[in-house]
């Protein structure tokens, strides 16, 4: 069966990681290669420093392409920072021909009436995702065309980002010789990679807690019902740490990753101390009071994004974490306690997928992994046309469609 090299990076917050995998099927995923390498120059989710954030990217690619064996020359990229926003709008048109057919002509129709939502000065759409169609007032349909009916209703999910962010990030990848094939939007290639078809189905909360950001998606009735992006996850609990135990920040960031536990129930003794290099100490009582605090406040602010009061409800599946924070011990049992919810860990690997992919069972590689599987998975791109201008962009299109490169 024919192959094709699958590409893309995940521009994260404290790292970037490139991925090479080699599909057969949605079944039959190798990974050739995963380059990581620590980020700089970004700051919550967008790009702050183009020099900095252009060194972490070549990096990171570098190592992916000597790992691989592979000359990489195209890839997808997640896209994530509080500058997302995201609404559900509806759409309608009529089928005004005699034979009332439902045409692809007419569902372009629709998803474009939907997509006339207002959008602030400064953003684009990202992405428009039909959620369920409706024929006749015969909702949750989910393919129209070949049906028949005289009005055609559509919900859509619309994610708007900013300009200036996404121009940014394309800039520096794209700097260093490689062309931007698509955009992700980050939760949603972290959903990719983490949930089941059955807790898309029912109602479910994804939240992958990075360094810079806490990317959120929920699912209901087997498509996106809502995503956000909360600017505040792993970097800001290191931050409170080094301030609350007086430690310099790269201290606290290993004392977190070695010593800490958020486990409702941990008793740790008023003197147990721990230390790292340098003879740098603290309580460890301390050190997990504030984690656990930081992460309840975390949870609520998780909650507080839904689009109603009613959570539970909306996500009987409850909620799974995942994204490098989600390592914390004792992650699970103190969201449960706290939210009265089902709550499970989602890592990225599954069945289907080898190759050299240790380390994507790490949840911190869940974005990474997912941008694959939305490639493998045939999903539609983002709306933003990544066509290059001016004669050299021209020319490198030209020899993409003529030779695939
Ligand atoms: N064992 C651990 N315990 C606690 N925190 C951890 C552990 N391992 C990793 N982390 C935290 O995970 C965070 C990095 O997660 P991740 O790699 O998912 O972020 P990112 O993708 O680079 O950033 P973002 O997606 O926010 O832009 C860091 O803040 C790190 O401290
Ligand atoms: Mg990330």
């Amino acid at each position: 069966m024919a192959k094709r090299i699958v590409t893309a990076i995940d521009v994260g917050t404290t790292k970037v990681a490139t991925i090479v995998a080699s599909v057969k099927a949605k079944d039959n995923i190798e990974i050739l290669g995963v380059g990581v390498a620590p980020s700089t120059g970004l700051h919550k989710g967008i790009v702050v420093n183009m020099d900095q954030a252009k060194q972490s990217i070549a990096t990171s690619v570098r190592e992916a392409q000597r790992i691989s064996g592979m000359h990489i020359d195209s890839v997808y990229v997640g896209v994530t920072g509080r500058h997302i926003t995201s609404v559900n709008n509806r759409g309608v048109v009529a089928i005004p021909r005699d034979d009332r057919l439902v045409r692809p002509q007419d569902l372009k129709r629709v998803l474009s009436a939907a997509r006339g939502v207002p959008v602030p000065e400064g953003k684009q759409v990202l992405h428009a995702i039909p959620r369920s169609y409706a024929l006749d007032g015969q909702e949750m349909v989910k393919q129209p065309v070949g049906m028949h009916g005289s009005r055609l209703d559509v919900e859509t999910h619309i994610i708007t980002a900013s300009i200036t962010s996404i121009q940014n990030l394309v800039k520096c990848i794209r700097s260093i010789g490689i062309d931007v094939e698509d955009l992700v939007l980050e939760p949603l290639a972290s959903a990719e990679a983490v949930l089941t078809p059955e807790e898309r189905e029912t109602g479910v909360i994804m939240a992958d807690i990075g360094g810079g950001t806490t990317d959120i998606a929920v699912f209901k009735s087997g498509s996106i019902y809502h995503t956000g992006v909360i600017p505040v996850a792993g970097y800001q609990v290191t931050s409170d740490l080094s301030i609350g135990l007086g430690l310099p920040f790269e201290i606290a960031e290993k004392m977190k990753k070695k010593y800490s536990s958020v486990a409702p129930e941990l008793e740790i003794e008023e003197t147990a101390q721990v230390g790292i290099e340098n003879g740098h100490s603290a309580s460890q009582r301390r050190l997990c009071q504030i984690i656990s605090s930081r992460m309840e406040e975390l949870l609520q602010l998780i909650i507080t994004e839904m689009p109603t009061s009613d959570y539970r409800s909306l996500a009987p599946c409850g909620l799974v974490l995942t994204g490098g924070t989600s390592n914390l011990p004792g992650l699970t049992e103190l969201a449960e306690a706290l939210l009265r919810m089902p709550v499970r860990i989602g890592r990225p690997l599954s069945t289907g997928i080898y190759g050299i992919s240790d380390i994507l069972s790490d949840p911190a590689y869940a974005t990474t992994l997912g941008l694959v599987l939305w490639q493998v998975e045939g999903k539609k791109g983002s709306e933003i046309s990544l066509k290059r201008h001016g004669i050299r962009g021209a020319i490198a299109n030209l020899f993409r469609r003529l030779f695939g490169a």
